[in-house]
């Protein structure tokens, strides 16, 4: 249905795992095509194509990523934003959401921090109006594994 996602929580709560098991099963069964990301990797792919003699242009780069089935980016709002970070981050997500295809946003941060960070359009789009959104509120998976926490 093209519907998004955000998932907000603490260093370690399961993020990544959760998305890697989403991922996962929509390859399986539905064979779409899905990448998980990070903005650092997003923005150094289009600003790999400023370089002159760049093999790609950065209309296909912004394209490849917007015509994806899944796209999941982690590490949203993580250090603060440049403004062409932001601009590269908006563009995939305004391109995806015109195009109903879904976008999952990873973030350490909370739900208001996020909306300050890139933005509450975006926000707004990526979450259905805030519907759609997970707060991973309990304890660190790594601090249980290291033994730290009861
Ligand atoms: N439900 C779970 N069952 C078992 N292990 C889990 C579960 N969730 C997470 N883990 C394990 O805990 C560790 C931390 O999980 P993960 O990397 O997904 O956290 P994260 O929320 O993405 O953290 P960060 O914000 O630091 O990126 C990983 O080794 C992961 O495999
Ligand atoms: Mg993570």
């Amino acid at each position: 249905a093209g519907t998004g996602l955000v998932m907000t929580g603490n260093c370690g709560t399961g993020k990544n795992h959760l998305a890697v098991s989403m991922a996962k099963s929509i390859v399986r069964e539905y064979l779409a095509s899905v990448q998980i990301t990070d903005v650092m990797r997003l923005t150094r792919a289009v600003k790999n194509t400023w370089r002159h003699g760049a093999d790609s242009t950065e209309e296909d780069v912004i394209e490849r990523f917007a015509s994806l089935d899944l796209l999941i980016i982690d590490e949203v709002g993580v250090q603060f934003g440049s403004p062409t970070e932001m601009t590269i981050l908006q563009e995939i997500i305004n391109a995806r959401y015109e195009s109903v295809l879904p976008t999952i946003l990873i973030s350490n941060l909370t739900f208001e921090q996020l909306k300050e960070s890139i933005g509450e359009r975006i926000v707004d789009r990526v979450t259905d109006g805030g519907r759609n959104r997970l707060a991973f509120g309990w304890e660190s998976y790594r601090a249980i594994a290291a033994g730290i926490t009861a």
